[in-house]
Formats: C-alpha cells, structure tokens, sequence
C-alpha cells in the first residue's frame, strides 16, 4: 500500500472513530460464528436470535463460518442497510488448506520447500474463498512443533523456525496478495501466537513451558516473519506461557508483538479463548476475562460473548482505558478499509466468480502440481519404484486406497466430503497393468466427522485372506496404509504413532507371502514405522494430498513425476524419543568418550531418528563435492557465499533441495548442533554438474539472547550442506 493510501486511510478511520459510540465500537471487537442459514426465515437456535438482534444493532464487527455468496450477502445486508452507521462486517472462515478445491494439509506443502508453490498454493485457497464472500482466514498456523503426538501438527510447517519463517512468508503473501482490495485477495492471520505447538506431552489445550531462548529463536520467529511480510492479523492461542494464558498475556501481544514489532493489525482471540481463561484459573468471571484480554492486546473475541456484553461496564465504571478500545477498533477498521468493504461491502459477493473460479481447470491443475512437490520417497530399495507400466500384474491393499474422503485431510470445512481422487483411481488410470484391489481391513468403523471422536478397527480382520490371497497371485503389492484424515487435527492427539488398528499385522500379514511391497503412507504426522523401514523394500510418504492425491500419487508411483520432497519433520523410532529435532542442544555429554553409561542416550533405543528432518529420496541421485566458502575469516559486515558441486549420478533428470546449515561453537546461550540457515532446489539431467552458491549474512550467524535481542557473536561457524539435517560436507568460518 502507497503511503497516501495509507494516510488517507488513517483520515477515513479516524472520522468514523469521532463519530462512533462506545458501543458501536466495542461491537467491531465482537466476531460471532454464523451457524444459521441467515438467507432462512428468522434464526433458530443456540444463540442465533441474539446473534441476529446484535448485528441489527451494530454490535458485530465481523462473523466467521458464513461462506457462500448468498449467505455472505444477506448477513453484510443487515450490518450494512439496518445499522446507524451501516459499517460492514469482515467475513472470517478457516480456509486452511484451500477452500473447495485442496491442496495438501499444511505439512505435507512445507515438505516441498517450494516457497513459489506454497505462495501459489495459498492464492489458489484466496481466490476460491474470495470468491465465496469471505474475505479473511485464520491462517496461516506457523506454530513450530516437535512433537508429533500432537495433531495440529499436520496444520503447521514443521518443526524448524528457518524453513517455518520462508514458509510462513510465502502463506501470507499467497493469501493476501500485492492489493488487498482486490477481489481474489484475502486478509491473513498467523496463528497461534504463542506456543501452542509445545502443548506438554502432545496433549490437545495442554500447558506450555518453554525456555526464553526456545521462544526467541524457535516459536516467534515465523510470527515475526509474518508480521514483516505484512499480515493483518494475529489469532492468539488457548495456552498459558509463564502461567498466564496467552489471550490475557501483556508480554506476548503488547509488548513484543505490538510495541517491539510495530504490529498494526489486529490480533483475534481463538474460540472462547477469552472466556477459557475462567477455567484456566486466571479469571475471575466473564467481566474479569473480558478486562485481563483487552488490556493485554486481544482485539477481536471470537464467540466468548465477552466483550459485548462486559467492555462497556468496563470502560464507564472506569476499569478499562476508553483509549485501549479506540485502538482496537481503529486496527479492525483498517483492515476493513484496506479490503476495500467500505467502497463496497458486497465487493467479494459476485455469483460469476463463485461459479467460475471454485473448482476451476487452473485451480485443480495449480493443486495437483503442489500434490506432486509434496510427496516425499523414503525408501526404495533395489528401485521397486518406479512401477513399470505394462505387463505386471499389480494388487492395491488397505482401506484408505479406496478413500476418497481420507485424503481431503482435515480442517477442511467449505469442501465437499468424498471429492478426492482416491489413490486406486488414480493408478487405474495406468491401464498397463493387471489390477486388483484388496481392502484387507477397515481403519475406521462407523462414521467419520471432524467434530467427532474416531473409532479404530482394532479387531476386525476377516478380510485379510482376501488381500493375502490377492497379494500371493501378483508381482507388485501396492499398500495405502496410515492414519484417517481426521485423526489429525484440532484435538486429535496420539500417544502411539504406528499404524493405526490393524494394519502393522495386515502388512507383515501380506509380507509373508510377497516381499515386493511398495508402502504407500497417508497420514497428517511423523509416524514410528520401524517394521516397514527394516522390511518394506519401498515406501513413499503421501501425506493428506487433497482433491488431486490419486492422481499425484500414481504420477509419482509411475515415474511420470519425480519425487523431491524433503521431510519437514523428524520422524521418531518410538514415541519414548519424543520430542526429537534436528536441531537440539549438544549436552555436556553428547558423545560415549568413556566407554561406560554415563553420557546422553537412552538405554533401548538409538539417540537418531527413523528418518531425520530434511531427508527425501528421488529416483535420481546426487552427489555433493568441493564445498567452498568465499571467505573463511570475516566481520559482520560480509557476506559469505558458500558453494558446492551438485552432480545427478542418477538415470534419470530429477530435483534436489540443497540444505546449507551452521553451528555455533560457542556462544553466549548455548546454541544447536545444527541450524538450517539457507536451500535451494536445483534441477539437473542425468550426469548433469551444477554449482549452488548460497549466502550467509549476519542475520544468519546470529541468535536472539534471552532479553529477545538479536545478537551476533565472534567465533568459529561449522557450515554443512547437504541433501538432509544428516549432511555430507563440512567446512569453518571464523567472525572476526
Ligand atoms: C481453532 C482455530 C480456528 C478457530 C475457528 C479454533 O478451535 O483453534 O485455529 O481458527 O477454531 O474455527
């Protein structure tokens, strides 16, 4: 936005302010969900009739879950014609991964480390929600999480600040574009600030306790990478940090997000989290919640009811600063003016652009290709892979391949239940072969809903015969196995990480009687597959892949399309290893010098992962020489580039995300074994030598300090580049 946009914004805020009661502006505070079919005679249910009779009164600045034009229409109608000052409302919606047509869940994208495609990838989810009314989403999640037993993690990128923050870019430019107030644009929010990731033991709504250095330099920094990238928004999130929950926390919202970042949007509660601080113990009552939020720099109160109905009690019996609500409501305005909703409310309400631009040509074509990048090859022992496409016969087991739901992933909630293609249609497009499919057990029983608990199948294998039978007769087993859509997700937390029910014993059930098994895994999270990773000669990582997964998998499973995805998690050997990153403290004892118990390990099982962050395989393969630095003794001033030698010594063309890492030796507040500090992903034909040169600066050599300064110390840097966290090369730099 050019400076005389902006300022002529600012005039425009600040008339409407002067002319506005304190109950009209603590109403653009207030944001309701919109449950109810508001194009339906008179509302009906939970809260509607009062939801219907506040937004008449110009008490709701904004609805979250309306969707589709209609809808949208009627309801900015009533906020726009039936109020005193006709204000319109901001449409909110959790469009997370996509809005009818899907791309992969959030971590699956952050496998790709295509920054360009995940941006596409979010303007694809913009332009299809905008085109539905709404103008605003909850996203994107840059929560960092090393624990994979929590579900939320399939929302988020992964475990590492560096690649969390370039993606965390990427989603908010995706979303929001270069103009807000275009049509096919919408207002981001970065979310969830803060901690919500390191919920203790993985446990949904748990407690969170973490160290100022972990907070500085591993949870804030996507947030503040949004907040640079130019977000709108901010959800807070249902944790405490430091005992106090992060919706009532002055620490997190005032003085670091809003006074030390200069963030001038707007930061919403999450859901009842206003009211949630009651039950957290750090309320008294809704009155008391409503002050505790306002005070600590929550704006927005999503469904707490806490602000309409306490802030002007608040505000006149003198408990709450008449400027604190002045401020909020000025951020929420601007927004509003920046999205263009004063010029015209009904600006994203245009019936043409639903029917032509959701679930368009380009659109399925821009998520199948995200689909494809997202896929990572974890094992391919004697190049089962790819599948030759004629002349063999081919069995396809596990329930999930013939699951067209599954794959959707979860927080999908605009999107239409069963519009995946599953994986088997998407090999039966590869006529070549003689296919069977097997279901072999079920995963689930009975109905699956996002809102709802699953039930496993724990027990039901009668038809395993079936599958063996099958599986006896062919020359290639196909097998989708892993966790249902929505066994990932809000509140969908495991302390056990195989494969769900039945399935290990339906897989070494069918590896008795063929060992050429390609394992196909569908899943939201790292999960502990050491069986298969010892036995099954191939297995590829699918993720959630969206409306196109069959047709991206086949493509892959075929060799049409070359897998390059590289994994943005660690994942475990067992769930007692959890939490486990790349990225960790060296110890006082990292290594066995003595030959006796006394260092850092555990006494069952390897301190290394099954699969270390950063790693993926392609049906290439590279080889790295001659890592060079331009300088090995420098100030904080230079730039050091940093070059290697990247050779396909492969067959076939294929794409590699060279990974550049440093470490600290020492320093003031001991620093990680390894940092991602910079990737790059090159293409090259077989045989084909390339140099990649990436750079290092001081804002990659330095770290935050407890006080949350940002710090560059002199000292020796290991650099290490690589195709994974296991890198191959090494050299040093020494910071004068
Ligand atoms: C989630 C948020 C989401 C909100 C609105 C909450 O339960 O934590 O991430 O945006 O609901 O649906």
């Amino acid at each position: 936005m050019n400076k005389e946009t902006k300022q002529s914004i600012e005039k425009k805020v600040d008339s409407l302010l002067s002319i506005m009661t304190l109950e009209e502006k603590i109403g653009q505070m207030n944001q309701y969900n919109g449950f109810w079919d508001v194009t339906g005679p008179s509302p009906k249910g939970g809260n509607a009739e009062k939801k219907y009779e506040d937004i008449k009164k110009g008490l709701v600045g904004s609805m979250l879950t309306v969707r589709g034009v209609d809808q949208v229409r009627s309801v900015q109608k009533i906020a726009v014609e039936e109020t005193r000052l006709g204000i319109p409302l901001i449409i909110g919606f959790d469009v997370i991964h996509g809005y009818k047509t899907l791309s992969p869940i959030p971590l699956a994208e952050a496998a790709s480390w295509d920054l360009e495609a995940i941006k596409e990838s979010a303007g694809v989810a913009a332009s299809e929600a905008a085109a539905s009314g709404i103008n605003w989403t909850f996203g994107p999640n840059v929560d960092i999480s090393r624990d994979p037993r929590w579900g939320r993690v399939m929302e988020g990128a992964g475990e590492d600040p560096y690649l969390g923050s370039k993606i965390a870019t990427a989603r908010v430019k995706g979303f929001q574009g270069d103009d807000l107030s275009d049509v096919n644009t919408i207002a981001a929010c970065a979310k969830h600030f803060a901690g919500y990731g390191f919920s203790e033991s993985g446990k949904e709504y748990n407690t969170v306790s973490i160290d100022r250095s972990t907070l500085y330099n591993v949870v804030l920094p996507p947030f503040k990478a949004a907040v640079e990238a130019d977000v709108k928004t901010l959800m807070n999130s249902f944790n405490e940090l430091d005992g106090i929950p992060a919706t009532g926390n002055k620490f997190l919202q005032r003085d670091i997000l809003k006074d030390k970042w200069n963030f001038n949007g707007f930061v919403i509660s999450d859901w009842a989290s206003i009211k949630e601080m009651i039950s957290w113990g750090h309320a008294e009552d809704l009155n008391h919640a409503a002050e505790l939020a306002v005070e600590a720099g929550c704006d927005m109160d999503m469904e707490s009811y806490a602000y309409v109905d306490e802030l002007v009690k608040l505000v006149k019996e003198g408990k709450v600063d008449e400027k604190l609500i002045d401020d909020a409501a000025r951020r929420i305005l601007t927004v509003k003016y920046e999205l263009g909703l004063f010029d015209d409310p009904y600006k994203y309400c245009n019936e043409e652009l639903e029917k032509t631009v959701i679930g368009s040509d380009a659109n399925r074509a821009a998520v199948l290709d995200m689909a494809k990048k997202s896929i990572v090859l974890l094992k391919n022992e004697g190049n089962l892979l790819p599948l030759p496409k004629k002349g063999k016969k081919i069995a396809v087991i596990g329930a999930l391949a013939d699951d067209n739901n599954s794959i959707l992933g979860s927080w999908r909630i605009a999107s239409d239940d069963n519009s995946g293609v599953s994986i088997l249609e998407g090999l039966q497009q590869y006529k070549g072969n003689k296919l069977v499919y097997k279901k072999g057990a079920d995963v689930t029983v009975g109905q699956t809903a996002f809102t709802e608990e699953l039930t496993i199948n724990t027990t039901n294998t009668e038809d395993f015969d079936d599958a063996i039978a099958a599986a006896k007769k062919s020359d290639v087993v196909v097998m989708v196995l892993g966790e249902h859509g929505f066994q990932t997700g809000e509140a969908r937390s495991r302390t056990e990480l195989g494969l769900p029910g039945v399935q290990q014993e339906l897989l070494e059930a069918v590896y008795a009687v063929n060992k050429n098994i390609v394992l196909v895994l569908t899943n939201g999270r790292p999960l502990t597959i050491n069986w298969a990773e010892a036995n099954i000669p191939a297995i590829v990582e699918t993720w959630q892949l969206g409306t196109e997964t069959g047709n991206a998998v086949a493509q892959v499973l075929y060799g049409d399309y070359n897998p390059s995805g590289k994994l943005p998690m660690t994942f475990p050997r067992n769930v007692g290893q959890i939490p486990i990153y790349y990225n960790h403290k060296q110890t006082g004892r990292p290594v066995n010098s003595d030959n006796n118990v006394f260092w850092s390990h555990y006494s069952d099982v390897e301190n290394t992962p099954l699969y270390p962050f950063g790693f993926g395989l392609s049906y290439a393969s590279f080889e790295y020489t001659n890592l060079q630095v331009s300088k090995s003794n420098i100030s904080s001033e230079d730039t050091v580039e940093v070059s290697v030698n990247l050779t396909n010594t492969g067959k076939v063309a294929g794409k590699e995300v060279v990974q550049l890492y440093i470490r600290d030796l020492v320093a003031s507040v001991t620093r990680p074994i390894k940092e991602l500090k910079g990737f790059e992903m090159v293409s090259l034909e077989p045989g084909e030598t390339k140099k990649v040169t990436l750079k290092l600066t001081k804002d990659e050599l330095g770290f935050y300090n407890n006080d949350g300064e940002f710090i560059v110390e002199p000292g020796t840097f290991k650099i290490f580049i690589g195709g994974s966290s296991i890198t191959s090369l090494e050299t040093e730099i020494t910071l004068n």
